[in-house]
């Protein structure tokens, strides 16, 4: 058994680390985070009373409460605009100089095709695999993460547990997409790698400051551990080059109408990361839907064989059978191994910046991204009995939120990486 270490100093008291979890889904809403101007504000504590039963109540307070204190304690960082960052105009890094990235993983099959992805690509290196419940628990999640680094012989590359559940809310698995390993059902060999004692996001903070501009953070599943990193420690803001989600969507959802799963998987964490400062690319569920990975692709990932590859071709045809069972038809939507594409070739997507929040609070739409694709709200300013629009106000672009894709560069990019391995 796998039981990954929560260290004591770790915010404990947050649900996300074991402690009590509310009941219900508690309207909790971290409102604004700007870490440069050391302004917070939560809707939180008088919302919290709103808890509907006494247990629900005091968790959800003792959470509230322990985010004002770990944000009040935690020193201020410089805000950077998100679209302020560099990134090499040639779009590609050489392989000669790759990209440092930490996958932060939620394993899962099209985590674990990402994972096999940015292992095989030499633009990438790879420097820790950090794990987040989500697909699967945490103990599972763990336990996939290391099997896959055995399975490419990179027991070199750290692998970590981090948080047990979001930070406001239980845990959703998702085993009946994932299979009830959440690798497919394909059983993989035991690992020879042995789990990295470290917390996650303390890895995460501790490597970004060994490589202080350099590491790109690829997170694939709900963003409970970056959240907690920036938490933690919010001078890691200026110090990450840059940040690649798989998450959220400006045109509906797959958990429900509004909602992409790990965005709804832990709202308050997405809206502190989305708000954090650094550069940061959406690459979303509707871009992902239209990188049909298909049957031709498989047969041709089928001609080849090696271990990675095999275990491949077993993921997809799982996946194909999802699709066919439950899906729109036309192929599987390879949405993790897109955001690791983006961090290996951004020339694959377009994207446009825009300002994007995450809803926590909507009946309907709780976990949604909500895009602001002009960048301007207007200003209402109350008369007597109505308000009167007075004038029209810019909101700043926190996001590069991906809006189009070359998916069949992609995917065969994709099957060139895997092919023999
Ligand atoms: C995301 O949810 C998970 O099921 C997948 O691994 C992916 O990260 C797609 O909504
Ligand atoms: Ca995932």
């Amino acid at each position: 058994m796998l039981t990954p270490r929560v260290p004591e100093d770790s915010l404990l008291p947050f649900c996300g680390l074991g402690g009590p979890c509310p009941e219900v889904i508690p309207i909790i809403i971290p409102k604004s985070v700007n870490y440069g101007s050391a302004e917070f504000s939560l809707r939180s504590l008088g919302v919290c009373k709103n808890s509907r039963n006494t247990t629900a109540r005091s968790a959800a307070l003792v959470a509230c409460l322990a985010l004002v204190v770990a944000i009040a304690i935690f020193p201020s960082a410089p805000a950077t605009r998100a679209d302020g960052n560099a990134r090499p105009s040639n779009g590609v890094a050489s392989p000669a100089t790759p990209k440092k990235v930490i996958i932060d993983t939620d394993p899962g099959t099209d985590d674990a095709l990402a994972i096999l992805l940015a292992l095989n690509s030499p633009e990438l290196d790879v420097r820790a695999l950090t794990v987040v419940p989500g697909n699967v628990t945490a103990q599972q999640g763990l336990e996939n993460a290391l099997k896959l680094a055995s399975l490419t012989n990179r027991c070199d590359i750290p692998v970590a547990g981090g948080a047990q559940h979001p930070l406001f809310q239980k845990l959703i698995t998702a085993e009946l997409w994932h299979g009830a390993n959440g690798l497919a059902n394909v059983e993989l060999p035991p690992s020879k790698c042995k789990a990295d004692p470290r917390f996650g996001p303390d890895l995460i903070i501790q490597m970004i400051h060994e490589s202080p501009h350099e590491i790109t953070l690829v997170p694939v599943g709900p963003l409970t551990n970056i959240a907690l990193a920036l938490l933690k420690d919010p001078s890691i803001v200026p110090l990450v080059k840059e940040v690649v989600i798989m998450g959220g969507s400006i045109s509906g959802g797959n958990v429900n109408a509004a909602a992409e799963a790990n965005i709804y998987n832990d709202p308050e964490a997405a809206q502190i990361v989305f708000h954090a400062g650094w550069r940061l690319t959406m690459v979303g569920l509707d871009v992902g839907d239209k990188t049909l990975y298909d049957q031709a692709h498989l047969d041709q990932l089928s001609k080849t064989h090696g271990p990675e590859n095999d275990f491949a071709v077993k993921v997809l045809t799982f996946l194909l059978g999802q699709e066919a069972k439950y899906g729109a038809g036309g192929g599987s939507p390879m949405y993790d191994p897109l955001a690791v594409g983006t961090a290996i070739d951004p020339s694959i997507v377009s994207t446009q910046p825009m300002h994007v929040d995450v809803e926590s609070r909507g009946e309907f739409t709780r976990g949604e991204t909500v895009a602001n694709r002009r960048n301007a709200v207007e200003r209402n300013v109350l008369h007597g009995d109505h308000y009167i629009i007075e004038g029209i106000d810019r909101v700043d672009p926190n996001v590069q939120v991906c809006t189009g894709v070359n998916a069949e560069k992609f995917l065969q990019l994709l099957n060139s990486r895997l092919a023999g391995k």
